[in-house]
């Protein structure tokens, strides 16, 4: 028995949810690329859940029903109120939908209605979290979600308790209908792991979001706006990346495990964030960002990812850096719930097993024989 180091080509589950084939990225069978410039996000959730588009009495009982389940329980708010304000906001996520759980009397319940009910809660009651997490920390109130708008519409009102731009609200579904599944990537495998063992879907949302939290995966937006910042001015630009690369230093927001040509997410993020440079009258972080591709690919050969990107779109729409991440989550999760949806439905535990290269043959020592 050999390990194969992170499980690097290895196929551990069939799936009919996304696909990536030759570089290109498909949400049941359907182009991104079409996806990106023709779905709302509410579609692609709906597509992703059901495997087919919905209809339009389809897709309007999806908006009432985000609108019915978007409040969270109260207590759960009471408990965001009680985090520290300085928390991780990924780690203040994790914890407020775990204690979802606690709150839903079909927590337990394995039926698939009950569970398709519950993606569909989830989904509604992330964005809810995530906006009301970000006031309370600021001492202001939660804003309660509207009816009868998308998502991306809602996600930014609760935030600022302002009705968005029509643009803003454009870009911001765009990148959550970019952001909604990928295979089995790392927090993916999280969620189809734990409910593999017919634990229930909070508990595999939960392990979703604590993986996809680290700087390797979801993590990486938020990093590539740290180090926006840290380069602060396009003469510092050239400086800062050539000592990363001289150091071998990983530049965040490049590479991919399977995406070796160029991640197909990245080209859309990308003409928005030059978009938004526009609308706002200043094309800086778009013009540093294009910049730092030009080094890093020039010189490693590595492409930009979704994350890339991504962290000068958010940033030009408002929004602190540090909700990046839940960003990811709150359109992620329509993708996590699929696929746990899909474990379900042809369940098998999930039990690799490693390559032991500990001692053999040791024996206990007694405590006075130990050094
Ligand atoms: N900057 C500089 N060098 C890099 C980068 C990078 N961003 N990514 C990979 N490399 C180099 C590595 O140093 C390594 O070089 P070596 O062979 O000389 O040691 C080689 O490319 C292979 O890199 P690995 O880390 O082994 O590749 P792996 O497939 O394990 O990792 C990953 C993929 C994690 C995405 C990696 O490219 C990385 O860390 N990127 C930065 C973080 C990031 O942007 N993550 C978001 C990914 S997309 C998502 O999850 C939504």
């Amino acid at each position: 028995m050999t390990a194969t180091k992170g499980l690097e080509g290895i196929v551990a589950a069939s799936s009919s949810i996304s696909s990536i084939i030759d570089g290109v990225l498909t949400y049941r069978g359907i182009n991104i690329d079409e996806l990106a410039e023709h779905a709302t996000f509410e579609e692609v959730a709906y597509l992703l859940w059901h495997g087919h588009l919905p209809t339009q009495a389809q897709l309007d009982g999806l908006i009432d029903q985000f609108g019915q389940y978007a409040g969270v329980p109260a207590d759960v708010i009471a408990g965001l109120r009680l985090y520290p304000k300085d928390s991780n906001s990924m780690a203040a996520l994790r914890t407020a939908v775990s204690s979802l759980a606690l709150y839903d009397s079909e927590a337990n319940d394995m039926s698939r209605e009950a569970n398709i009910r519950k993606a569909v809660k989830l989904q509604a009651q992330l964005p809810t979290i995530v906006a009301a997490y970000a006031r309370i920390r600021e001492g202001k109130e939660p804003i309660a979600p509207k009816k009868g708008v998308g998502i991306a519409h809602n996600f930014l009102y609760m935030l600022t308790g302002e009705e968005p731009a029509q643009v803003a609200i454009e870009a911001m579904d765009k990148a959550l209908v970019l952001h909604a599944d990928h295979e089995l990537n790392a927090s993916t495998f999280a969620a189809r792991v734990t409910v593999a063992t017919l634990s229930d879907i909070y508990s595999g949302v939960t392990s979703a979001i604590g993986a996809l939290k680290g700087p390797l995966h979801g993590g990486a937006n938020e990093a590539v706006m740290v180090m926006l910042d840290e380069i602060g001015s396009p003469a510092n630009l050239e400086p800062y990346i050539q000592n990363k690369l001289d150091n071998k230093e990983k530049v965040m927001g490049f590479g991919h495990r399977v995406y070796k040509n160029g991640d197909p997410r990245a080209k859309h993020l990308m003409q928005m964030s030059r978009q938004l440079g526009e609308l706002n009258g200043d094309m800086t972080l778009y013009e540093m960002s294009i910049k730092i591709e030009e080094l890093v690919t020039g010189q490693k050969g590595l492409k930009p990812n979704v994350d890339f990107y991504s962290a000068s779109c958010y940033t030009m729409l408002g929004i602190p850096r540090d909700l990046f991440t839940p960003i990811f989550a709150i359109s992620r999760v329509s993708g996590w719930t699929a696929h746990i949806l899909e474990q379900f439905e042809d369940n098998r535990l999930i039990r690799p097993r490693a390559e032991y290269v500990g001692p053999v043959n040791a024996h206990y020592l007694p405590m006075a024989k130990r050094a």
